[in-house]
């Protein structure tokens, strides 16, 4: 299995919520290691550069405003498909449509305040990590 690294963002909600001890011990017993991790609080400038892909939604105002809301916790997540595995524990982006058990199911609100965010895909990993974090953040040697 390739060794992958993916985003992880704990959103306003998670953070507000105190959601983010439990999010981050689930990313860890499910054997995702974390190689990177820091809180922010991201301008909105920033937050539209972020989902700049997003930009022609109807929910863009309304999606950037709330990720600069308040704290976030980044963090970059390593281990075999890394990327598919943090989207499992996530679950479906609207939490209704999310399976039981995942994180967005168990706490999430409705589909934009929905706790977590997890890169979907190697380009776009490789993009985000890059966005919080520069190679020398990445701790290496963590890998269980
Ligand atoms: P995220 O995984 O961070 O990627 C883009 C975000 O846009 C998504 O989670 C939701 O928070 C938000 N989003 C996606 N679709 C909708 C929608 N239909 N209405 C409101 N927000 C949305």
């Amino acid at each position: 299995m390739a060794i992958e690294r993916t985003l992880s963002i704990v959103k306003p909600d998670g953070v507000k919520a105190g959601l983010t001890g439990e999010i981050l011990k689930r990313f860890e017993s499910a054997g995702l290691v974390i190689a990177a991790l820091r809180m922010t609080r991201l301008t909105m400038q920033e937050a539209q550069a972020f989902y700049d892909v997003h930009q022609e939604r109807p929910f863009f105002e309304s999606l950037t405003k709330f990720m600069c809301s308040g704290p976030i916790v980044v963090s970059v997540l390593e281990g075999g498909d890394a990327i598919r595995r943090n989207r499992e524990l996530m679950g479906a982006t609207d939490p209704a449509q999310a399976d039981s058990g995942t994180i967005r199911r168990e706490y999430a609100s409705n589909i934009e305040h929905n706790i977590v965010h997890g890169s979907d895909a190697p380009e776009t990993a490789s993009r985000e990590i890059g966005f919080f974090f520069t190679e020398s953040d990445l701790v290496r040697g963590v890998r269980r």
